[in-house]
């Protein structure tokens, strides 16, 4: 079985030696519907690094890995970038079976490692400062923090040489494949999978993500290899993925509205259709989703580069849609910016949801445009024109932000 398992050489000196979760479907929420990767990397040098660890049911799997290479035990450190679970769950088995001379961490990631494993890493973990250089003979690796992207752990390594960074969850995706490289997948497969990456995990933190881009840029750091925790490595052109990561962070709306819903009878999806007709009639892009038949996940992919989101629920007992509410819950700690929008609903007698819709929008600095619209048991010929009228009112406003 572990023959199976064997590195994959990155350059003359680094190996990958990660696991490949292939069936995993959900990864805190997200839905990881292509699987994913744990990357760890083995350092070959006159000190021998392993960066990072993997999940904890994928030890042996790096094992295997590293020891198609080299004896586990001929590691001399091992640096834990990030001490998440899925790059540190196996850390202290790791510790026990290549026994170190040293491990090392940030400061916060010596708390959280601390913290995780409590006495399992007593006095094991060393901290180390931003900017602080460790020789590894003819190669040094220099640490730099990046505190809060996405935890206050974070950081990367930058290994001299190979002119390679170890940029932990930064710049990766959730993709399972048997390349390990990113010129060896699709560029659709590659921009989908990090565009819900960045969505669903770096979103919050968009302004960190352009100033670091920023000191990334001032600092001359010549990085030709860009080596992730998750998913492929980019060996040629890794400006392109930063590129991306800078288009990201600026959220700049594009003339197009998400419509998202819930429905109990087909009421309020009439309404939602007729929304979107507006906006398309109007010339937006509209995507729309039934939270019934989607994930949050994906539909927090869509609102990275849209301009609007409007949402509609029936009421349910005197509230919104459980779905709509896990939905809205979400983006909200994602911290979406620049968005328009409008709430509407079908109801029976009480009919609270599209203003409770509404306040959950302005939670989250959804400038509301155009009239909220509600719709009692079925909708009317004259309620489904005032949802074509808001889709078409959203559209102008939308259309004059995008400057379309
Ligand atoms: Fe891939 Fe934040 O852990």
């Amino acid at each position: 079985m572990g023959e199976n398992f064997r590195a994959v050489k990155v350059t003359e000196k680094v190996y990958w030696v990660g696991a490949i979760d292939w069936n995993i479907r959900d990864f805190h929420g997200y839905s990881t519907d292509r699987g994913t990767t744990y990357n760890a990397y083995l350092i070959l040098s006159d000190k021998n690094v392993l960066m990072d660890t993997v999940k904890a049911p994928f030890f042996d799997e790096m094992i295997y890995r590293i020891s198609s290479v080299i004896d586990p035990e001929k590691i001399d450190y091992i640096v834990s970038n990030h001490s998440e679970m899925d790059h540190s769950g196996s850390l202290v088995k790791t510790i026990g079976a290549v026994k170190p001379d040293k491990v090392f961490a940030s400061k916060m990631g010596k708390a959280a490692l601390t913290a995780h494993f409590h006495a399992d890493v007593e006095g094991v973990v060393n901290e180390v400062k931003d900017g602080e250089v460790l020789e590894l003979g003819d190669d040094t690796l220099t640490f730099m923090e990046t505190r809060m992207l996405h935890w206050p752990d974070s950081m990367v390594s930058y290994l001299s040489g190979d002119s390679l960074l170890f940029s932990q969850d930064g710049f990766g995706m959730h993709l399972a494949s048997s390349k390990r490289f990113g010129d060896e997948i699709e560029d659709s497969v590659l921009e989908r999978e990090s565009t819900k990456y960045y969505a669903n995990i770096l979103l919050p933190y968009s302004n960190l993500i352009l100033k670091l881009i920023e000191k990334i840029k001032a600092s001359g750091l010549d990085i030709k290899i860009i080596a992730p925790d998750h998913g492929p490595i980019w060996r040629k052109e890794p400006g392109k993925i930063v590129e991306l990561y800078g288009k990201f962070a600026k959220m700049e709306p594009k003339n197009k509205a998400i419509v998202v819903y819930d429905t109990m009878w087909q009421s309020t999806a009439k309404m939602a259709a007729a929304i979107e007709d507006g906006l398309a009639d109007s010339g937006t892009e509209a995507k729309v989703f039934s939270m019934g038949s989607n994930h949050r996940s994906d539909v927090v992919t869509e609102i990275i580069d849209a301009g609007a989101l409007i949402v509609g629920s029936p009421t349910l007992n005197n509230n919104i849609f459980p779905t709509l509410a896990d939905l809205l819950t979400y983006m909200k700690g994602l911290k979406p910016k620049n968005l328009i929008g409008q709430a509407f609903g079908s109801y029976g007698w009480s009919g609270e949801s599209p203003k409770i819709l509404q306040g959950l929008l302005a939670d989250m600095e959804v400038e509301l445009v155009g009239e909220m619209v509600r719709a009692q048991y079925v909708p009317t010929g004259d309620s489904l024109e005032s949802c074509h009228a808001l889709g078409k009112e959203v559209s102008k406003r939308l259309k004059a932000i995008a400057g379309k």
